[in-house]
C-alpha cells in the first residue's frame, strides 16, 4: 500500500486504547512498570547496556527516551523515505544540530552546500567553529570533481566525517547531486572511516523527494513545515538505518529536545492530508510560476519547473531525484529592497511571514528575514539580494493567489509597465 493510505492507521493498535480510532495524547511523563525487574530490563535496552533479545521491544520508560504518541509518527514517517527508524525532535534545528554533533567532534572538517537555510548557516558557520568543526562550503553548480578538488586543497581531507546538504536550498531553490555527494562521501571515506552523507530534505518534504534511495545516510526535516503544514507547530525528524538512528536517539535522550506528546499527535493529524495538501500546493505553484514568468516587473524566477536542458547539470539532477517541482518559489523583483517591500506590504491573501510548507501561502525576504545573518559577500555571491521575494505556495485556489500577488506587483511604482495583469489569467 501507498503510505498515504495508512497515515490514518499504521503502527496504532485501537485495542490498547479502548477501542478509540485515534491515537489518544499520551500526556504523560513517566510510565508505570509492572515488576522492578521489568524496569531494569528497558533501561538495559535503553541504554545500549545490552543487545535486545530475540522478538524483544522497547518498553516505555520516561518520556525524554519514548512515548507512543512519537513511536507511532516515528514508524509512519519511515514510510514515506523507506527508513529503518526515525527520530523526531522538537524542532527542525534540533534535528540538525543533534545530527551534527553525534557524527562530529573537535578538529572533523564538515563539508556543506550553498545556501542553507539561515539557521543552519549560522550553526555550521559560527556555533560549530566553537567546538573546533571545519566547515567547507561549496555551490550546488560545482561538479563531484571541482567539490574533490577543494577539500584536498583545503589541507584537511583526512578530517573530513560529514557532507551536509540541502536540496532544494532554501531559498534560491538550487539542485544539489544526493548521489554525487554520497560519490564524494565514499572517495573520502577510509577503512576505519565512513564519511556520511546528511540531506536536508526540507524543501521537498517527505512526499517529492527520497534522498536513501538516492545513497544518502542521514534524512533531516524540518517538521514544521510541509509534514506539520498548518503554522501551528514546531518540530523536526530524522531517518536513516537502525544503526545510525539509535546514535541518534542516544544523543536526543540526553539533550532531551525530543518532541512531546502533543506535537506527536498534531503532527500524526497532518500527516493524514500531507499527500493531498503537497499534491494542491504543487498544482498551485505550478500556475503561480507561470504567472511570474511572464510578468514584467520580475528579473528572474527561481523555480525547479523552469530547468530546461540547456541548464546542464541542474536539469538532469531535478529529473534523477524530484517527483515534483514543489511548492517553492523565489523571484527576482526588478529594483532592491523598496521595490520588494512595497510588494511584501500590499499582500493581503498571502501572509507576510517566514516559514513554509503551510496551508496558507507565505512571503518573505530572505535577505533581512530568514537569510538575515549570512556574511554579506555569500548573500551576494548566492543571489540572496535586496530584490528576492520567497513565496511558500499554500492550498488555496491559485486564481485568488495570483490575483493578490497581481494586485501587489501592480503597487510598485515602475512606469514601463502595465499596472496589472489580471486579463491575462485566463492564458495561465
Ligand atoms: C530548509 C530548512 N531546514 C531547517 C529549518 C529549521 O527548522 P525549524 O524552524 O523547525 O527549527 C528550516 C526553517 O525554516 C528550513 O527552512
Amino acid at each position: 500500500m501507498q503510505p498515504e493510505s495508512l497515515m490514518m492507521s499504521y503502527g496504532y493498535k485501537p485495542e490498547l486504547s479502548e477501542g478509540a480510532i485515534k491515537s489518544p495524547i499520551f500526556q504523560t511523563s513517566t510510565f508505570v512498570f509492572k515488576r522492578a525487574e521489568e524496569g531494569k530490563a528497558f533501561f538495559e535496552v535503553a541504554y545500549g547496556l545490552r543487545a535486545k533479545n530475540e522478538g524483544e521491544e522497547l518498553g516505555l520508560i520516561y518520556s525524554r527516551i519514548n512515548n507512543p504518541d512519537l513511536e507511532i509518527l516515528e514508524n509512519r514517517l519511515c514510510l514515506w523515505d523507506e527508513a529503518e527508524e526515525c527520530a523526531v525532535f522538537a524542532s527542525g534545528m534540533s534535528a540538525i544540530t543533534t545530527v551534527l554533533f553525534e557524527f562530529l567532534k573537535p578538529g572533523d572538517l564538515l563539508l556543506t552546500s550553498m545556501p542553507l537555510y539561515g539557521g543552519s548557516d549560522h550553526f555550521t558557520e559560527k556555533i560549530l567553529p566553537k567546538f573546533g568543526i571545519h566547515t567547507l562550503s561549496f555551490r550546488a553548480n560545482q561538479r563531484p570533481e571541482e567539490i574533490i578538488a577543494l577539500v584536498e586543497k583545503s589541507g584537511m581531507a583526512d578530517n573530513l566525517a560529514m557532507v551536509y546538504i540541502e536540496t532544494p536550498a532554501n531559498p534560491t531553490n538550487d539542485l544539489v547531486d544526493i548521489a554525487g555527494s554520497k560519490a564524494i562521501a565514499r572517495y573520502f571515506s577510509r577503512k576505519d572511516k565512513t564519511v556520511l552523507v546528511a540531506v536536508d530534505n526540507t524543501y521537498m518534504g517527505p512526499v517529492w523527494q527520497h534522498p536513501l534511495k538516492h545513497g544518502a545516510d542521514l534524512v533531516l526535516y524540518s517538521a514544521t513545515k510541509y509534514i506539520g503544514g498548518h503554522s501551528d507547530v514546531i518540530a523536526g525528524a530524522c531517518l536513516g538505518s537502525a544503526e545510525l538512528i539509535k546514535r541518534v536517539k542516544g544523543l536526543r535522550t540526553f539533550l532531551g529536545n525530543m518532541a512531546g506528546p502533543w506535537t506527536g499527535w498534531l503532527l500524526m493529524r497532518s500527516l493524514e492530508t500531507l499527500k493531498m495538501r503537497m499534491d494542491i500546493q504543487a498544482f498551485n505553484a505550478e500556475r503561480i510560476a507561470a504567472y511570474l514568468n511572464q510578468h514584467p516587473k520580475i528579473e528572474k524566477v527561481y523555480y525547479p519547473g523552469n530547468l530546461t536542458e540547456a541548464d546542464g547539470e541542474a536539469y538532469h539532477i531535478r529529473q534523477r531525484q524530484c517527483l515534483s517541482n514543489g511548492g517553492m518559489i523565489s523571484f527576482d523583483l526588478k529594483g532592491g529592497e523598496k521595490e520588494a517591500f512595497i510588494f511584501l506590504n500590499a499582500l493581503k491573501l498571502i501572509k507576510l511571514a517566514v516559514s513554509l510548507g503551510s496551508t496558507e501561502s507565505l512571503a518573505e525576504h530572505p535577505a533581512t528575514m530568514t537569510h538575515a545573518d549570512v556574511e554579506p559577500e555569500h548573500k551576494q555571491a548566492l543571489s540572496i539580494t535586496e530584490k528576492m521575494i520567497r513565496l511558500s505556495v499554500g492550498v488555496e485556489n491559485y486564481i485568488d493567489i495570483i490575483g493578490d500577488i497581481d494586485q501587489a506587483m501592480s503597487q510598485i511604482p515602475l512606469s514601463t509597465t502595465r499596472s496589472s495583469l489580471m486579463p491575462d489569467l485566463q492564458s495561465v
